[in-house]
């Protein structure tokens, strides 16, 4: 891959010993594997304020903003809070109304890799919350995601991730967005890979016939 894209990973939580930085560091260390640069942005550590449109733009938001602009790909990491993601996060994603005077504006042509970690099951619904502002800046959002449950059975006291199952799939994720990142400089778009594996339930129609689905190779 190329040494010369940089992908940014955003999250964390605000808590020491965050699972969800933790995840995030993790999914970064794969697409470092995948010999791309990265760089991180810990919300603790980056103690944004909240936005607003009425005050000037504190150093901690141009880094925000400076780095999020220079990234060719991304990935982010929530901690589910109340069914959705955390406050920290949405807040970092609403400074990014600032992306709309860069050029081009805001995430577009940018692939982002979404993770989520949850006391329960519920961090699915964090990475959907945090596809529909994927959408709404203009990025994309890398079809595979992880949402990680349990997170009290899946890393320690201390935050340390425990299951080497779950950082396989993190580190997967972040060499998928380096993929991405490195697809979208040389083409313009980014598709599956080709050796992406997918199930192939041998489903067939009422005819015997493999399903639209199936003899399009997408399942
Ligand atoms: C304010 C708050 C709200 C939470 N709400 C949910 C929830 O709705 N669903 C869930 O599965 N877990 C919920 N949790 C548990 C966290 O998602 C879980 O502990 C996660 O690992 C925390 O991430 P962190 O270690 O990065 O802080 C909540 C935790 C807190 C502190």
């Amino acid at each position: 891959m190329a040494e010369d894209l940089t992908v940014v990973g955003l999250g964390g939580s605000t808590r020491a010993g965050s699972t969800s930085l933790t995840a995030l560091r993790t999914a970064l260390e794969g697409a470092g594997a995948a010999r791309v640069r990265t760089t991180m942005l810990d919300l603790r550590e980056l103690d944004l304020p909240m936005y607003s449109p009425e005050h000037g733009v504190p150093t901690s938001v141009t880094r925000l903003i400076d780095a999020t602009a220079s990234a060719d790909g991304m990935i982010w990491s929530s901690p589910t809070y109340q069914g959705s993601i955390s406050g920290a996060l949405k807040n970092a994603l609403d400074w990014m109304i600032l992306l709309g005077d860069r050029e081009p504006a805001y995430l577009t042509n940018k692939p982002i890799g979404l993770v989520a970690t949850a006391g329960g099951v519920q961090g699915l619904q964090s990475i959907n919350a945090m596809e529909f502002s994927v959408r709404a800046l203009r990025g994309w959002a890398v079809p595979l995601v992880l949402a990680v449950a349990q997170s009290r059975t899946v890393f320690d006291s201390e935050g340390r991730l425990v299951d080497d199952a779950v950082a396989a799939q993190l580190q997967a994720l972040g060499a998928e967005v380096a993929r991405a990142a490195f697809q979208f400089r040389n083409e313009g778009t980014c598709d599956y890979a080709d050796n992406r594996q997918f199930t192939r339930p041998s489903h067939t129609d009422a005819g015997g016939q493999p399903s639209p689905i199936q003899s399009q190779g997408v399942m």
